[in-house]
């Protein structure tokens, strides 16, 4: 099988059969691929010319849109100047310039950052720091960790076994030992059809009691929770959920760790979840928006008390044995900064915010059409649930991306038999209204 590329025929022949594609079914796909070549602002082009419009910021990380000048240009300058430096025992200046920025978007005693490639390493650097954290301050029998029922961490081993997704755990082994999750917090009989927080659900926070009486809180390390749960459907949080998890967690000196991996960089009107909420946890893991998707870049901001208890003994000795060859890389910090100073220059986040009931009144719009059975909107997200038809479960989220795609010639993301929409956040009104028209004639068409 081949696809037309600019690669001149004589070299190497574009074949589809080599590439094993991620999270996706290989043999589907290769049947009818659904290739881009191409992207400014809030569109894609597929190698054909033909334009899409991306309802979901390519996996919720182009937040300030595609293919932006300025993020461009510094990525090119920094290629010039710059390629790479070792990341253990150097550094360069727009590591510490970055760290500077993250740590002053985030709230409270946020403000040491260290830095890796993508979502998932943040959710292990986390971890790691939360484990050895107890251990360096004397604690070392809190290894316990405590994740949650429908929640994604990416899929590193330590993700995987703190998320709450069966298919992404099931072929696994054993994953880590000592995890525990609590309840997820989404009840369709209670919540259906709500705009923002749901007022229900609150009292699941509670579990992690249960939880603590179990096994005994010298045992527990550390919490996980995205603020809102974005890969199984978007699932906002109830109204007082997170406040009542950090006070159980400060009762119980478990640090509380926000997944913001999705959350971050303005998807719910603020830099941060963490913001919007009014509730600072001890941790907080980034990725994608860091750099509008640009080059892979994630990290972990941690409160100033967890950096300074590692700074003991003696100052030769490395005080955290964890990191990555391309921790920090000068590319991604160069995109970084330059996507930081758009989202600034441009007010992104407070735009996310000004859009948020207009983006959720859009959505709603679809409530009644066949086969929906619940909508949720958050921020700029928005998850609609469709019905299963019997036996295929997935397959008509499946088939509505696909038409989307093909027919209509929009980006949605499909999370079981959930689509799942987040626009970059210069979306425009119009644009919403195109977006939710165009998956208002997707599900009719495969109702
Ligand atoms: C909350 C959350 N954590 C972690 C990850 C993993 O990120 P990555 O795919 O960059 O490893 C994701 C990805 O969607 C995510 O949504």
């Amino acid at each position: 099988m081949t696809v037309e590329s600019k690669v001149p025929a004589a070299t190497v022949p574009n074949d589809l059969d080599s590439y094993w594609l991620p999270f996706t079914p290989n043999r589907a796909f290769k049947r009818a691929p659904r290739l881009f070549s191409r992207a400014k602002d809030m569109h894609y082009y597929t190698p054909e010319g033909r334009a899409v419009l991306d309802g979901i910021a390519g996996m919720w990380c182009t937040n300030a849109g595609h293919n932006r000048d300025p993020i461009v240009a510094a990525i090119k300058r920094q290629a010039e100047e710059l390629d790479y430096a070792p990341a253990f025992q150097f550094a360069h200046p727009k590591s510490f310039e970055l760290a500077s920025r993250v740590a002053a978007l985030a709230p409270g005693d946020l403000n040491r950052v260290f830095f890796c490639n993508s979502g998932s390493e943040a959710v292990d650097t986390a971890l790691k720091i939360a484990l050895a954290y107890h251990n360096v301050r004397g604690e070392g029998a809190r290894t316990r960790l405590i994740g949650r029922e429908r929640g994604y961490h990416g899929v590193g081993f330590g993700g995987i076994s703190v998320g709450g997704i069966v298919n992404n755990r099931k072929m696994f082994g054993t994953l880590l030992a000592g995890v525990d999750h609590l309840p997820a917090t989404y009840n369709r009989e209670q919540q259906a059809f709500t705009k923002g927080e749901p007022e229900w659900g609150a009292h699941l926070a509670d579990d992690l009691e249960r939880i603590v009486t179990l096994h005994d809180a010298s045992t527990i390390a550390a919490v996980i929770v995205e603020p809102m749960a974005g890969s199984t459907g978007v699932l906002p949080p109830p109204r007082g959920y997170l406040e009542r998890l950090r006070a159980i967690c400060d009762r119980h000196g478990i640090l509380l760790i926000f997944d913001e991996v999705i959350t971050g960089f303005g998807r719910l009107g603020h830099a941060f979840a963490a913001e919007r909420y009014g509730v600072t946890p001890d941790m907080i893991t980034f990725a994608k928006g860091i750099t509008s998707g640009a080059v892979p870049m994630g990290g972990v901001i941690a409160r100033d008390g967890i950096y300074e208890t590692f700074m003991r003994g003696p100052e030769h000795v490395i005080e955290l044995f964890h990191g990555y060859t391309y921790s920090a890389h000068p590319l991604a910090c160069a995109a970084g900064l330059a996507t930081l100073d758009l989202y600034r220059d441009e007010k992104l986040f407070e735009r996310a915010k000004t859009l948020e009931q207009h983006f959720a009144d859009a959505a709603m719009s679809l409530k009644g059409l066949p086969g929906v059975l619940d909508i949720r909107a958050l921020g700029l997200c928005a998850g609609i649930d469709l019905a299963s038809r019997p036996g295929a479960v997935g397959l008509r989220a499946y088939e509505a991306m696909e038409r989307a795609f093909h027919d209509e010639g929009l980006l949605v993301r499909v999370a079981g038999e959930t689509l799942a929409l987040s626009p970059p956040l210069i979306v425009s009104e119009s644009e919403i209204g195109e977006i939710f028209e165009k998956v208002g004639r997707v599900i009719r068409v495969v109702g």
